[in-house]
């Protein structure tokens, strides 16, 4: 029962994964594009990650919020409406929601269906006040939105900014900040550090990134009508400090022969299957971009070890 919860269904159609399957390994770097990380497994194991020891993103963004809530609820004004883009688990919004001025509502917006409206119904039971509205779609994919109540703000946490390479990212923000017409945007992003501290938050010791990257593999049998052994792939990360990028990988561990849809494809020994790239920013990198995105930065707060970085944003029309 979702009580008081309108959900709006945008889910793209089943048969969606074999198809970008099919096309990530067409070409010689074989690619699984990062969205389909998260179906319900992967969403639970994206949680479990989050609270890993090696995962610092979830709770140093989480205390900023909490450090600096009051100056954003000010910055936003009363009645605005949160728009959450990669809703997942709506954890970190209640940071701000139990900190602005009578927030006259919620709307999330995640591909995870069940987490999604599992999160939603939560809040709209916790904020009685408010308008709950699910809208179950992709991010990048969303070109309208339903009709506003009032004046927005946009909540962007969890560096998932970083899935987009720079000029990618650039574009998907100035496509939101039209969708937006015109209201401001509050965003988490990860900061390039030593490679001791970022490597481990990608590879840790209990190994449930491993399982959440191989859950891509187990997802494309589920579904995708694919023959994957899991046991013949490791997962691999790599960090390019010149770019700040982190590189995620499923590496082949013998030569093998796979099924997708039917279709057979080789894998070498040694061969790597590209899963996700999670980009790392400097302070000023990160403003030009929102610059270039056509926002003006009002405000970036950071924890005292410059691990992550949240930032407020002006909308402009
Ligand atoms: C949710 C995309 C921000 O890049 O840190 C975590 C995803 N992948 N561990 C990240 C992720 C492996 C995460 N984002």
């Amino acid at each position: 029962m979702a009580g008081d919860l309108a959900v709006i269904d945008l889910a793209p159609p089943p048969d969606d994964y074999a198809q970008a399957l099919l096309e990530g390994f067409a070409g010689p770097q074989r690619r699984i594009p990062c969205r389909f990380l998260y179906d319900d497994e992967g969403s639970r194991l994206f949680e479990r990650i989050t609270e890993l020891p090696e995962y610092y993103p979830t709770r140093t963004e989480m205390g900023l919020l909490s450090a600096h809530a009051r100056e954003i609820a000010k910055l936003a004004g009363p009645k605005v409406e949160v728009v959450e883009l990669g809703a997942g688990a709506s954890r970190k919004v209640r940071l701000l929601l139990d900190a602005l001025e009578a927030p006259a509502g919620y709307l999330g917006i995640d591909v995870a269906r069940t987490a999604l409206t599992e999160a939603c119904t939560a809040l709209a039971r916790d904020y009685k006040s408010m308008k709950v509205r699910a809208l179950v779609a992709d991010f990048t994919d969303v070109d309208r939105l339903p009709p506003p109540n009032g004046w927005r703000l946009a909540f962007f946490p969890g560096s998932t900014i970083g899935n987009f390479p720079p000029e990618q990212a650039a574009g998907l923000l100035d496509r939101w900040r039209r969708l937006l017409a015109g209201s401001d945007m509050v965003i988490g992003v990860d900061l390039q550090k030593d490679p001791s501290v970022l490597l481990p938050a990608y590879d840790d010791a209990a190994g449930v990134t491993a399982a959440f990257n191989l859950n891509l593999l187990a997802r494309a049998n589920r579904e995708a009508g694919a023959d994957f052994d899991l046991a013949g792939f490791r997962h691999v990360v790599h960090y390019e400090p010149a770019l700040g990028r982190m590189s995620l990988y499923l590496e082949s561990l013998r030569d093998q022969q796979v099924a997708i849809a039917g279709r057979p494809f080789r894998l070498d020994a040694g061969e790597r299957i590209h899963t996700e790239d999670s980009w790392k920013y400097t302070l000023d990198g990160f403003r030009d971009l929102v610059t270039r995105a056509g926002f003006e930065h009002l405000r970036a707060w950071t924890d005292d070890r410059l691990r992550f970085s949240l930032h407020y944003l002006r909308g402009r029309l």
